[in-house]
């Protein structure tokens, strides 16, 4: 469930790893500070002003002369910063409905409560930077005007904001090292991903990390090995059928010679048989490392196989969809589709193929109605020189090279080739290339 919501990209992961705890700090940080000591300061901002109404209260007790009480609020606002007036003869009016009552309402409000004494309305929000507070006394109203910046500290706000903003600089330098740190990763991804399909990418150095290089180290000596393989297995294979050419050759003209006599058929058939075995060879061999990618009409690449296959004489439907222009390679395609539709005519007798565009790949399909192959040995028959029909007769197959040859040339292009059972009866062949 959650993983759905989870970043899938290291960077996205990466990032969220460290910003969850920044932000968990800052909020049991923030929590703290309100709790403990924006709360406090409040309470005891309070009751510094209601302890200095109270005083004012307390001095304009009844009987005061009218020359004390001047000089009484004379004093309250030079030395307490409140403005003080008094109404003789008024009552209190009624509370005023205001906005809900905030912190400081009520931490003021419970303040007023217990250092004045006598009933009281207090209005926090009428006036901008005051706040009113009218306390009834036996002979009149005292109306207290108190400064908000003795009830109010900003050092909240302050503080916000520096968490705000030291927490933006974290999270923009982390970014930005973050990138850094993640590209040689993307890089040596990237190449991996070339050489498995058979790309020679840009030139590729370790980067980054300790673990990083030693990964982009190790897999740089593995691509060395890989390819130093794949040269001496060619070369080896080239060698000998360029070998075997020769005397072949000889062979060859060494029959022509004889004329046609019975026993001469036979051995001119075998001959061509090697003769064509060694191409085969060498062609595996040669592999198709050289050729470039092209766009190409698939459809039309299928058109001319199956048409192909239908001059040899086999029956061969062709369907495809929509239109088909992809980047491939387009010989080495061809070679490999033609060894599927090959074995597809050798083993049965009607053949399909089927293309078509699918969301994000082109799906192509070769059907038969022949025997098939049992699904546990469909992994078997890609490997090299591998025949199902142990005694290599030639009408059941050739020198076992082609799905070798095929699957490589699909994974060449980011493709998979894959065995299946068709709905014909026979064997289905089915690439999936990535475009
Ligand atoms: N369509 C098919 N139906 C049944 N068996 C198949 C089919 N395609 C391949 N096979 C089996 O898989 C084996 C390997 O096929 P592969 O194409 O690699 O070699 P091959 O056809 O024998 O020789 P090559 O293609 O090199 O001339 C074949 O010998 C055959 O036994
Ligand atoms: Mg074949």
């Amino acid at each position: 469930m959650l993983k759905q919501f989870l970043p899938r990209s290291l960077f996205g992961r990466s990032l969220l790893i460290l910003v969850t705890p920044l932000l968990l700090v800052q909020a049991v940080a923030t929590f703290i500070f309100y709790d403990r000591v924006w709360q406090t300061v409040s309470r005891r901002l309070a009751a510094g002003v209601a302890g200095d109404v109270g005083m004012v209260v307390g001095l304009l007790a009844d009987g005061t002369q009218a020359a004390d009480i001047s000089s009484i609020l004379q004093m309250a606002s030079t030395k307490m910063g409140l403005r003080v007036s008094f109404r003789p003869g008024e009552s209190l009016p009624k509370p005023q409905p205001g906005p809900p009552e905030g912190i400081l309402e009520r931490d003021l409000t419970a303040s007023l409560i217990e250092r004045v004494g006598s009933p009281f309305v207090l209005d926090a929000w009428s006036l901008s930077r005051d706040v009113e507070i009218l306390v009834e006394l036996p002979y009149g109203v005292l109306r207290v005007l108190a400064p908000r910046e003795r009830l109010f500290t900003s050092t909240i706000y302050i503080f916000f904001l520096w968490m705000a903003g030291t927490s933006l600089v974290v999270f923009v330098i982390a970014v930005l090292f973050m990138r850094n740190q993640i590209r040689p990763i993307r890089r040596l991804a990237e190449a991996a991903d070339a050489f498995g399909k058979g790309r020679d990418g840009p030139d590729f150095k370790p980067a980054g990390s300790t673990e990083v290089r030693q990964a982009a180290a190790a897999f740089i000596l593995m691509r060395e090995r890989v390819r130093r393989f794949l040269t001496q297995r060619t070369e080896m294979l080239a060698g000998v059928s360029h070998d075997l050419r020769t005397p072949l050759t000889r062979m060859k003209l060494e029959l022509a010679m004889l004329g046609d006599g019975p026993e001469v058929i036979g051995l001119k058939a075998d001959v061509s048989e090697m003769d064509r075995m060694v191409d085969s060879y060498l062609a595996f061999a040669r592999g198709e490392g050289g050729e470039k990618p092209v766009t190409t009409d698939l459809g039309a690449l299928l058109a001319d196989l199956a048409a192909a296959a239908r001059r040899a004489g086999h029956a061969v439907g062709l369907d495809t969809e929509g239109d088909l222009i992809v980047s491939i390679r387009p010989e080495a395609f061809k070679r490999c589709l033609d060894n599927l539709i090959a074995n597809a005519t050798r083993h049965g007798t009607r053949v399909t193929v089927t293309a078509a565009r699918r969301s994000r790949q082109i799906e192509i399909l070769v059907d038969d109605d022949g025997p098939g192959i049992p699904a546990e040995r469909r992994e078997e028959v890609f490997k090299a020189f591998v025949r199902l029909d142990p005694s290599r007769n030639p009408s059941t197959g050739g020198v076992g090279l082609g799905l070798t040859i095929a699957r490589d040339i699909v994974r060449g292009h980011g493709g998979e080739l894959t065995l299946i059972d068709s709905p014909d009866g026979g064997l289905r062949a089915r690439i999936k290339l990535p475009f």
